[in-house]
């Protein structure tokens, strides 16, 4: 098989479906907008100039859309309509357990596509990986306070590994899925609850303090988001609080054959 092309391949996600490909044997080329060594390749969703180069004899892609676009299917039929007719056969679509088909954005890129001959939908809950690196959820580790909309609800966050490995799965299968898999860790926290796990790693009190939506939107757009994005995170953030995230699936297993990491775990190997 051809190059995988893997888009957002320097991202939390991107980078980990990058050496799964490679460790499984297979070719695959990281986009980035900033190529810094061999096996990246520029890719701007912006500069449609850089989307030849970036697809030649590449028969798969892992898509992830251009981030914070309201109308992403602008930039994206015309790259995958580009991706088939350069011979790409297989297009696997990192998506969110929160989008559904009815969901402008995200939810249209999912039906556009079903339209690939061979597809796969990853809709994972949220991310462990949210509480390291720059993340705001991170952020409020450091602080010793995390703030959300998300009252009492509960999350089944899933590692990011895990999302990788059943990327690679989907992207090289010889049967291809043509499904949604909804991935997620194997148990649902609360942000309390993974508060006091993470505060046992960091050796500091971190506490999370759950405030009203219009009130998380305003402090997401004060840390620099634009007031509409801002708006649709607080949305997700009032679901959460009614319950829609509280639930765990076995797709991680059923698709990797290996269970999914659990929190505890993350904490213990990733937070310091
Ligand atoms: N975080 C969560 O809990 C969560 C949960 C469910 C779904 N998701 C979904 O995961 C996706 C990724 O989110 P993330 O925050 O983890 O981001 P990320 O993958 O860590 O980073 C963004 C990636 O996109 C690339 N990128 C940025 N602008 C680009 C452009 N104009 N053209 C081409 N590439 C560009 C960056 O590459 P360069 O900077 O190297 O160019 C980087 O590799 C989003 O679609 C989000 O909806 C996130």
């Amino acid at each position: 098989m051809a190059d995988v092309l893997v888009l957002g391949g320097t991202g939390t996600t991107g980078r980990r479906v990058v050496s799964g490909l490679r460790q499984a044997g297979f070719g695959a080329r990281a986009a980035t907008r900033k190529p810094a060594e061999a096996g990246h390749v520029r890719f701007d969703w912006a500069d449609r100039s850089t989307h030849a180069d970036a697809l030649r004899e590449v028969s798969a892609v892992y898509l992830l859309a251009p981030i914070g676009e309201a109308e992403p299917v602008a930039l994206v039929e015309p790259f995958l309509a580009d991706a088939l007719a350069g011979g790409v056969r297989r297009v696997v679509l990192l998506s969110s357990s929160a989008v559904t088909e009815a969901v402008p954005g995200l939810g249209d890129l999912q039906r556009l596509v079903r339209t690939v001959p061979e597809w796969a939908v990853l809709k994972p809950s949220w991310f462990m990986q949210n509480f390291t690196g720059e993340h705001l959820v991170a952020q409020g580790v450091r602080d010793g306070e995390i703030v959300t909309a998300t009252g009492d609800g509960r999350v089944a966050f899933v590692d990011a590994g895990d999302i990788a490995a059943v990327a690679v799965r989907a992207l090289t299968d010889p049967v291809p899925h043509n499904t949604e898999h909804v991935l997620t860790g194997p148990s649902a926290l609360s942000y309390a609850e993974a508060a006091a796990i993470v505060a046992a790693r960091v050796g500091h009190p971190v506490r999370h303090r759950s405030v009203g939506t219009a009130d998380f939107a305003a402090r997401l757009t004060a840390a620099g988001i634009p007031v509409g994005f801002a708006r649709v995170l607080a949305a997700l953030d009032e679901d959460i609080r009614r319950g829609t995230e509280d639930r765990v699936t076995a797709a991680v297993e059923q698709v990797t054959g290996r269970p999914a990491r659990s929190f505890e775990t993350f904490a213990r190997e990733e937070i310091r």
